[in-house]
């Protein structure tokens, strides 16, 4: 039925950008603006009483994916395998329950998840800048990880769905109290998904502040190529365009080096199988459990933020094909070694050890207290501008 609307509402097209590019006259009940590519339905509701909402995207080739405005989550993204099956790819939950429950925030994997202030972890919770001291909540180990408590993966964002000349998707906005998890200064975020007929998830992030703080925002989708609960991705082919990476300590924070990846299990870059080499006797395999690591972006020089692909991933049994282009430094490679069966997807299946895999565009961990990473500093009047675009296909 979506299908046949979207030709009735053609007419309308011009109305709709006009829509989308000036959120402000959007109603609220979603009801009279949302464009016929995009549907709206109820996800459930906070403990504060507060309403959340699902958001239903589809392109013209049957691609379609379901983002919440809670953490503005992805907890869906059905693509087509080589015979033209369409199966989810991503682990979540089918309603806000799945991620309130006290064992999703014991366990706490971030599934599809909008990470922020801080992406990736900062080590000992604290960071010096302009003189003083920082303290953040320590919610991994010794370490402050994604934005501490409460990060963006747990707040409420403001959604305005859209449909433009390259597709069709949701625009969200969030703005961070100064002070908000320990962080300096007033945050306005803004994050679009834009799901476009080229079976492209573009994902734009921009920042202003009001004090200069650390930002690094990020997308903490799981993938499993197969369907999710399916089994693990051990089978899956991963290529990473990076002849380095950054080593960690036995708290995962780097340890400054930048190593070469040649003659290591961390050489992606001809597509290898990831559960090759995962189970070697390498100090960087067992101190992670696996591949949890940043993978420095191969770059034309060190300023170079223009979008470059990042990686690809395949899965030989159903054709899929993800590719990641980003104009971020760098990509965090993590295997889920810490989802153990505990918690149940959608699907009814449980999400197993290696169930799922992110690939998290990112600058480095760690960088606001590390002088020779790339900088994480926004500081006031300046802009926070990141993309990453992943990419379906079969082969
Ligand atoms: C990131 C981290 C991992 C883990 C997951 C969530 O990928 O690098 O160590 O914390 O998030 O479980």
């Amino acid at each position: 039925m979506k299908w046949g609307m979207s030709f009735s509402c053609l007419a309308l097209g011009a109305s709709l950008g006009f829509l989308a590019a000036n959120p402000a006259l959007a109603d609220d009940s979603g009801a009279m603006n949302t464009p016929d590519s995009v549907e709206r339905s109820a996800f459930g509701t906070l403990p504060d009483g507060r309403r959340v909402d699902l958001y239903r995207i589809v392109n013209g080739n049957g691609v379609e994916m379901e983002v919440t405005n809670y953490g503005g989550i992805i907890t869906s993204l059905k693509t087509p395998d080589a015979q033209g099956r369409l199966d989810d790819i991503v682990l979540g939950f089918g309603s806000l329950d799945g991620y309130l429950s006290d064992a999703y925030r014991q366990s706490n994997p971030y599934f599809g998840a909008l990470i922020g202030r801080y992406g990736n972890r900062i080590a000992g919770g604290t960071f010096e800048l302009n003189g003083k001291t920082y303290d953040l909540a320590k919610n991994d180990g010794p370490n402050h990880l994604h934005g501490g408590d409460k990060g963006f993966n747990r707040v409420l964002w403001n959604a305005t769905p859209f449909e433009n000349d390259s597709g069709s998707g949701l625009m969200l906005t969030y703005t961070s109290a100064d002070g908000e998890e320990g962080y300096p200064g007033k945050l306005d975020v803004e994050v679009t998904y834009t799901l476009t007929d080229n079976n492209e998830l573009a994902i734009d992030y921009k920042a202003t502040t009001t004090r200069a703080t650390p930002v690094n925002l990020t997308q903490h989708s799981y993938f499993n190529l197969g369907g999710e609960g399916s089994g693990d991705i051990l089978d899956h082919q991963v290529m990473i365009n990076a002849d380095e990476f950054t080593p960690i300590n036995e708290t995962l924070i780097p340890t400054g080096e930048i190593k070469s990846v040649k003659g290591t299990p961390f050489d992606f870059t001809k597509a290898t199988a990831i559960g090759e080499r995962i189970n070697d006797d390498n100090q960087q395999l067992v101190r992670a459990r696996g591949y949890d690591h940043n993978f420095v972006i191969d770059r034309a020089s060190a300023t170079d933020d223009t979008l470059v692909l990042a990686a690809r991933v395949s899965d030989p049994e159903s054709g899929r094909v993800m590719e990641v282009a980003t104009t971020e430094p760098g990509i965090q490679f993590y295997s889920g070694n810490f989802l153990d069966g505990t918690l149940t997807g959608k699907g009814g299946n449980a999400y197993g050890h290696r169930s799922g895999l992110a690939l998290e565009t990112q600058h480095y961990p760690d960088s606001p207290n590390q002088a020779d990473f790339p900088s994480t500093i926004l500081k006031p009047g300046d802009t926070y501008q990141s993309r990453t675009v992943y990419t379906f296909s079969t082969e």
